[in-house]
């Protein structure tokens, strides 16, 4: 699915089950940290012109889905907690080379943030084939489609952006990476862990 060369363990789920209120709160923060990778590229790449228009939109996206995520947590009662470090993140950043013209960090940023939509939304599908809730399912079921969505659309940015050979060999490697992160993950109630 997606390109993804490890799938998650399905087993993630109950461990997921067990404690809906932390998945949530991690959730709210993949949320919120969408929508401010959003304005950080068009902080950092004013000049690429479509793209900045195109985050603008995922921006508010981004941050509509990050109160839904709020909503289900105040509906349960609960206060939202303090952020989560993830570290499925952190280790995933750490692949590119820092450098480079322009154009190639743009590409790197673009193809980290399409992985990311990626794994995320293979995550969102397993909770949504997979959690009891089916209210909650659901819920997962309308994001997949989203954040499949956001997959395609950064992927294809880095594809128009940059040389297109270069791109797609930077994706497969950077794919294989990922898997390798994933081997010691899908252990924790975190939407990456
Ligand atoms: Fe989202
Ligand atoms: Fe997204």
């Amino acid at each position: 699915m997606l390109g993804l060369k490890l799938p998650t363990d399905p087993r993630w789920v109950n461990i997921v089950e067990k404690n809906i209120e932390e998945i949530l709160t991690d959730h709210a923060y993949c949320e919120q940290k969408a929508a401010s990778t959003a304005i950080s590229l068009i902080v950092s790449f004013p000049e690429y012109t479509e793209l900045v228009q195109e985050m603008v939109l995922l921006v508010k996206e981004e941050i509509s889905h990050f109160k839904m995520v709020h909503d289900k947590i105040v509906e349960r009662g609960w206060i939202m907690g303090r952020d989560r470090k993830d570290e499925y993140v952190i280790a995933l950043l750490k692949f590119f080379p820092k450098g480079g013209s322009r154009t190639i960090q743009l590409v790197h940023r673009l193809l980290y943030a399409a992985l990311i939509e990626g794994r995320s939304c293979e995550r969102f599908r397993l909770l949504s084939e997979q959690l009891e809730d089916k209210k909650l399912a659901e819920f997962y079921r309308n994001l997949m489609v989203s954040e499949a969505n956001h997959y395609t659309m950064f992927l294809g940015f880095a594809r128009h952006y940059g040389d297109r050979k270069e791109v797609d060999k930077k994706w497969q490697e950077l794919l294989a990476f990922e898997a390798q992160v994933m081997k010691d993950l899908g252990t924790q109630e975190t939407m990456h862990g």
